[in-house]
């Protein structure tokens, strides 16, 4: 039981391009070992507002997570607690981060939780609530869009590597979070 920020992401940082494109992680159509094993992992999934306007303008919703794969509770973060889904698997929590990870660890039951977005990830990550990282590293430079690390606050962060795969062009990642 922990949670995991979970991103396919391009060598330059980015877990989206300019306008929030994913066609290019799209592209690959493989699914790692690694990425079906911390999808199995995962019991439920806690992201933010602007992950849920563009997966249900874009992507399928829920539809879309892991392909399809997910069939699993998505807790989505906001300053909007009245927004309501039309899909009863999307809930909207509103109670800062430390409530928003111990509500989706609930849901998760002994299973992971996993984190989307750069903000809910640094967020985690400043509040100690991080415990792994595991990263879909693409073979592109995106030039610009979300970056995964950017927010940082000046703190280190130590990882320590788990484990170091190779896909057909993704190469997996994951680590650690080393806690103080
Ligand atoms: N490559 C991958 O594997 C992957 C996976 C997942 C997501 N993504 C990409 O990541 C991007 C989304 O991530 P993001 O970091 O840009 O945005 P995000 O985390 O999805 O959304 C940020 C928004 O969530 C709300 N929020 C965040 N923290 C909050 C808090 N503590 N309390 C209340 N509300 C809070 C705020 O919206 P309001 O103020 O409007 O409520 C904030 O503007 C998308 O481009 C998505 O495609 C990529």
């Amino acid at each position: 039981m922990g949670t995991i920020c979970h991103h396919t992401m391009s060598l330059d940082g980015f877990i989206a391009g300019p306008d929030d494109s994913m066609d290019w992680a799209f592209a690959y159509g493989e699914t790692t070992s690694l990425a079906n094993e911390t999808m199995k992992r995962i019991g439920a999934i806690l992201a933010g507002r602007r992950w849920y306007q563009l997966a249900t303008e874009r992507w399928n919703g829920v539809g879309g997570i892991y392909g399809g794969a997910y069939d699993g509770r998505v807790f989505v973060l906001t300053h909007r607690p009245s927004d309501k889904s039309e899909d009863p698997r999307i809930n909207f929590v509103s109670d800062g981060i430390e409530e928003a990870v111990a509500t989706a660890q609930t849901a998760a039951g002994d299973r992971d939780v996993g984190i989307f977005g750069a903000s809910l990830s640094q967020q985690c990550l400043q509040a100690g609530l991080l415990d792994e990282i595991v990263i879909h590293l693409a073979p592109v430079l995106l030039g610009g869009g979300v970056e995964l690390f950017s927010g940082g606050d000046g703190k280190r962060i130590d990882l320590e590597r788990i484990s170091l795969g190779k896909g057909e062009q993704l190469t997996d990642l994951r680590f650690r979070v080393v806690k103080q």
